[in-house]
């Protein structure tokens, strides 16, 4: 599958970098876009340099580069995942405000009913993020925060990470091993 994945500025940015570890190993061809905000977000957190996250991508953007063939829809994607996904960014792409690469890759998505998956990271939540959260969902997007889970029985954050990005696969329908499912543990 050619999937593009937009790793933003919320905490979590490992989240976005561990999906396309699992997407490059198995198989897929990913167009990677990495936001400034996602840049300046790593800096504080546990992540893995981006540099090595990039090798992974069959295309690296920037996220300014508004000529990038993702930037058509007539540029043909099978599916588009944004992961972490800011705030900023999920009004932008809620509201149709394409100012940057990823906000205008996810509008393509819209138009063109392609599968679009956001994880937006925040908490607690204002009513305006509740709100475009409903307006994204009502417009064709799936909506998957990056939630804890327990029944899986994390032991590490790793088993955390790995739920969340297994999730993330399970809504482009790609088998992985990445959590034991109900009714399989
Ligand atoms: C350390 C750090 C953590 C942040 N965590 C979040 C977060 O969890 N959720 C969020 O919406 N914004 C968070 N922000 C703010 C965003 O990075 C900021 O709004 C940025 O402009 C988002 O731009 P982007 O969506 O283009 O990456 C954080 C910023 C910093 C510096």
């Amino acid at each position: 599958m050619r999937i593009v994945v937009g790793i933003t500025g919320a905490s979590g940015t490992i989240l976005g970098q561990r999906l396309v570890e699992e997407l490059a190993k198995l198989k897929h061809e990913v167009h990677l876009i990495v936001s400034h905000g996602a840049e300046e977000v790593a800096k504080y957190e546990e992540s893995v340099p981006f540099e090595k996250t990039k090798k992974l991508a069959k295309r690296v953007y920037d996220d300014c580069d508004m000529a990038a063939p993702v930037s058509s829809s007539s540029y043909k994607i099978d599916a588009m995942v944004v992961c972490p996904c800011s705030m900023k960014t999920l009004s932008a792409i809620a509201n149709g405000y394409a100012e940057n690469l990823i906000s205008r890759a996810a509008e393509n998505c819209l138009k063109m009913n392609w599968k679009l998956v956001v994880v937006p990271r925040d908490t607690p939540l204002s009513l305006p993020t509740i709100e475009n959260m409903r307006k994204l969902k009502e417009a064709g997007a799936i909506i998957l925060p990056p939630n804890l889970a327990f029944y899986n029985k994390p032991k590490t954050i790793d088993d955390t990470i790995n739920f969340v990005v297994g999730k993330v696969l399970d809504c482009l329908d790609i088998k992985h091993n990445l959590y034991k499912k109900w009714g399989e543990q």
